[in-house]
């Protein structure tokens, strides 16, 4: 008999989560039926899609939602041998009993020498999200200048990267001095604190005196307020992500962007990135050659310990990680 543990969520959040908000609950495994594998938790990924989705995707007393790379380790289905590694959104759990739907190998040609975990970061769904966020939804071109918010997290580290592959000026804003001094690391043209620098206005037209192309959006709130005023005429926005909101209790009003919009001719368009689902192996695959190559260079920022679940997912919506924010059990 196996014993899971897994991280239920017992009150939905009300404003920043709290510890009181999580409870670690033992459960023990059926044995497997035909068909079943029992996967082991090896990597866990937190996200601030699991603060925004806990409202509407959870009931109080579920599992907490997210994804991991798990180990087979007992296997009743030919198409999961034992000791593969597969990514499955099987939530924050220690073991798992699965039927193989929705679970999804471990790129077979990955290299031995490239951590698992980057399965969860910049060669999983955060680059996979940088990627179409760039070429399906924003069209980047050689030569634009692409605005980057949170981009020294998992998401817009590898957005500013790929766009300085495709030959693009990047500027980046990120919460600290030392992001800043890694997105330049990275190969960021320009990059500053949005926290430090008093004018968010002067910031930006300073980064970029002729405007902006492209805003790649992972924050929204008062940041793209600024950065609207600064975009180009005909500039395009992807609206990534909203990290700014999830936590407000009371929904944020104004002020409303469409006269910006209208007199400059902007493009806004939000996205998911499992509407190009069809394309993730392919993507992946242009990923890892970029990551082989040294053109995508990448962070991770571990906690170590399953019990410390919440704090390392309470610490990513502080901002205190660099790249990717990964639990190693
Ligand atoms: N549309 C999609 O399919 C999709 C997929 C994945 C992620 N996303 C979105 O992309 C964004 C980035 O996700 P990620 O996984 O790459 O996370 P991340 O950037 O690695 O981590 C979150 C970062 O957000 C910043 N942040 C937190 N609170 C903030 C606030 N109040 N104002 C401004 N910045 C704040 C912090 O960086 P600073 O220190 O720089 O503030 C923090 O490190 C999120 O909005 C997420 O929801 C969307």
């Amino acid at each position: 008999m196996v014993r899971a543990q897994a991280w239920i969520l017992t009150k939905h959040f009300h404003g920043f989560p709290q510890d009181s908000d999580f409870e670690l609950k033992v459960e023990e495994l059926p044995e497997l039926k035909h068909g079943e594998v029992l996967l082991e938790a090896v990597f866990l990924s937190v996200d601030p899609y699991m603060r925004a989705y806990s409202t509407w995707r959870m009931k109080q007393g579920d599992v907490m939602i997210g994804t991991q790379v798990a180990k087979v380790i007992q296997s009743n289905n030919p198409s999961f041998t034992v000791g593969t590694h597969v990514v499955a959104r099987c939530g924050w759990r220690t073991h798992t009993v699965s039927d193989g739907t929705d679970l999804v190998p471990v790129m077979a040609e990955w290299p031995q020498d490239v951590l698992l975990s980057q399965a969860l970061g910049a060669i999983g769904m955060p680059g996979l999200t940088a990627l179409y966020g760039i070429e399906e939804v924003l069209g980047l071109q050689e030569g634009d200048t692409l605005l980057v918010n949170a981009a020294a997290g998992a998401v817009g580290s590898v957005v500013g990267q790929i766009a300085k592959i495709k030959g693009c000026k990047v500027v980046g804003s990120a919460g600290s001095d030392a992001k800043v001094a890694f997105v330049k690391e990275l190969g960021f043209d320009e990059a500053f604190n949005y926290k430090t620098v008093g004018s968010l206005e002067e910031a930006l037209r300073k980064a970029s005196p002729d405007g902006y192309d492209c805003y790649f959006d992972n924050v929204g709130g008062p940041f793209t307020t600024a950065a609207l005023q600064q975009m180009k005429n005909f500039g395009r926005v992807a609206v990534c992500g909203s990290i700014s909101i999830y936590n407000d209790s009371t929904p944020q009003t104004g002020p409303y962007p469409y006269l910006t919009m209208i007199q400059k001719q902007i493009k806004m368009e939000g996205f998911l990135q499992g509407r190009w689902q069809h394309k993730h192996p392919e993507s992946l695959k242009r990923l890892m050659t970029w990551f082989k190559e040294g053109k995508l260079r990448t962070r991770e920022h571990f906690t170590k310990g399953f019990e410390n679940m919440p704090a390392a997912f309470m610490g990513m919506l502080r901002g205190e990680n660099i790249g990717k924010a990964v639990v190693a059990v």
